[in-house]
């Protein structure tokens, strides 16, 4: 038992099996800094408090700070008995500066202490995913500009269904990562508000200025209700709910690598691909099966956490401790996704041969459709000439764009010599050129707007 396990209320020991499942310091302990940092600002409160002298606030920050050195250079060394990052901080500073380590705990509980610690800890990763997005985003823009003359087939349904150019596409992935970026800066300052001060459950006894205590943390604010601010796990939840989104985002842009790497028209780096151990020839793109399947486990997290809360007592309860392991598991795979995502769309190289090897003519049965509309046709009957113009190649064996003049004529009378005008890729591209189309010079705003974004943030 550590600090907080058989003490004076309790005289029997603890079952090993239950020290062990009780313990979270073997995930917690990567908080060593927040917790510390709480610490001192606390120190210092107490003086304000009258708990302590500015003498004695002295010692307890020098003894946490070098506690902190200590977990800083590694040379911290954990005991058994410490139970969780807290109180083995509290340990070594004891074991530092004597009795007086006691008085840092005054009118603290570890249920303000780990809520605080856990949000300081989310917003600095917050910060930080933000950043590796935001590397995701010029790499995507790099490539798309990159890319932007090359035309590629369009799916929808996985059929063949309109050419567009391979930026547009590259473009289309990027858009959901704007908006997770977005997302994510919108729940920093949720997240960014201060529980510390709210003792076990009712507040604090020695009248602790929690804007003090918000401020010199770097705190937005603090929480209006102790019972709510020592069991608030909302800011967990929308972080594990937004992470399953961003990985959602990414799982799609992976299966559309690995079916274009399936027929060679995008190279994976070897970098983010590997072997068999049996077949020589395999070049398997794992990086994206990973970053597909990585998906699947951050929506259960989010499932699973926010079932753990859903029939929760006021206020702290240990199921709370649950929240950490998912947390640190969702922030650890999103760096690694994003930073793979980011690494595997700098390095890709598109074969535009194969990719354009990729279009058919009947790709264009809508612009032989919307031929007609212009020249005054309604549309509901274009399509209907278009299908039997398509059904016709069908029949014959060949494909719509081999079709002679008369044999289109034969199917309304209305087509004429510049009708084969309408068998070119790139025109049915510069056609879509409003907002968002597909267009040169539509891909270029997007890309600029991407830019531009990233600039000002
Ligand atoms: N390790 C605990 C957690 O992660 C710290 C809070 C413990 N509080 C308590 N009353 N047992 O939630």
């Amino acid at each position: 038992g550590g600090l907080f396990g058989p003490g004076g209320r309790f005289s029997g020991s603890v079952d090993p099996v239950m020290e062990k499942f009780n313990a979270s310091i073997s995930f917690d302990k990567r908080m060593w800094e927040e917790d510390i940092n709480g610490s001192i600002t606390y120190a210092r409160a107490l003086v304000q408090m009258g708990v302590v002298t500015k003498e004695e606030s002295e010692e307890l920050i020098k003894g946490l700070n070098l506690v902190k050195a200590e977990w800083g250079d590694g040379s911290f060394v954990l005991k058994d008995s410490d139970e969780d990052i807290h109180t083995a901080n509290e340990r070594r500073l004891t074991e530092l500066i004597g009795p007086l380590g006691g008085k840092l705990h005054t009118g603290r509980s570890r249920n303000d202490q780990v809520a605080t610690d856990t949000r300081l800890y989310v917003v600095k990763m917050e910060r930080a995913i933000v950043g590796h997005l935001l590397d995701l985003l010029s790499a995507g823009c790099k490539l798309a500009g990159e890319t932007k003359e090359i035309l590629c087939p369009g799916y929808t349904h996985l059929q063949p269904a309109q050419p567009i150019r391979f930026g547009h596409w590259i473009m289309s992935h990027m858009s959901p990562i704007v908006r997770d970026i977005e997302r994510l800066i919108e729940l920093i300052p949720r997240a960014n508000q201060c529980p510390l001060g709210c003792g076990a459950l009712a507040g604090n006894a020695f009248s602790v200025d929690r804007e003090f205590l918000a401020s010199d943390l770097g705190f937005e604010g603090v929480l209006p209700n102790s019972l709510d601010a020592v069991c608030d796990r909302d800011f967990v939840v929308e972080f594990l709910f937004w992470h399953s989104l961003l990985l959602s985002h990414l799982s799609q842009f992976a299966e559309d690598v690995i079916i274009m790497n399936l027929k060679k028209e995008v190279i994976i780096s070897d970098a983010y691909a590997t072997g068999s151990s049996l077949m020589p020839q395999k070049k398997n793109p794992d990086a994206l099966e990973l970053l597909r399947g990585k998906a699947g486990m951050a929506l259960g997290r989010a499932v699973g956490f926010t079932a753990t809360l859903k029939g929760l007592p006021r206020a702290y309860n240990k199921d709370l401790q649950e929240d950490k392991k998912t947390l640190f598991e969702s922030i650890d795979t999103t760096l690694d996704c994003v930073q793979i995502a980011a690494g595997v769309i700098g390095t890709m190289k598109v074969d535009s041969e194969k990719v354009g090897a990729g279009l058919c003519m009947e790709m264009l049965a809508t612009d032989l459709a919307d031929y007609l509309v212009r020249k005054g046709v309604p549309f509901r009957e274009t399509h209907h000439i278009s299908g039997a113009v398509v059904r016709l190649a069908e029949e014959t064996g060949t494909n719509i764009g081999s079709l002679t003049l008369e044999q289109l004529q034969a199917v309304d009378g209305r087509f004429e010599e510049d009708v084969m005008k309408v068998w070119n890729y790139e025109q049915s591209v510069e056609r879509k050129n409003s907002t968002g189309g597909t267009s040169l010079k539509s891909v270029e705003d997007q890309i600029v707007k991407v830019e531009t974004f990233i600039e000002k943030i």
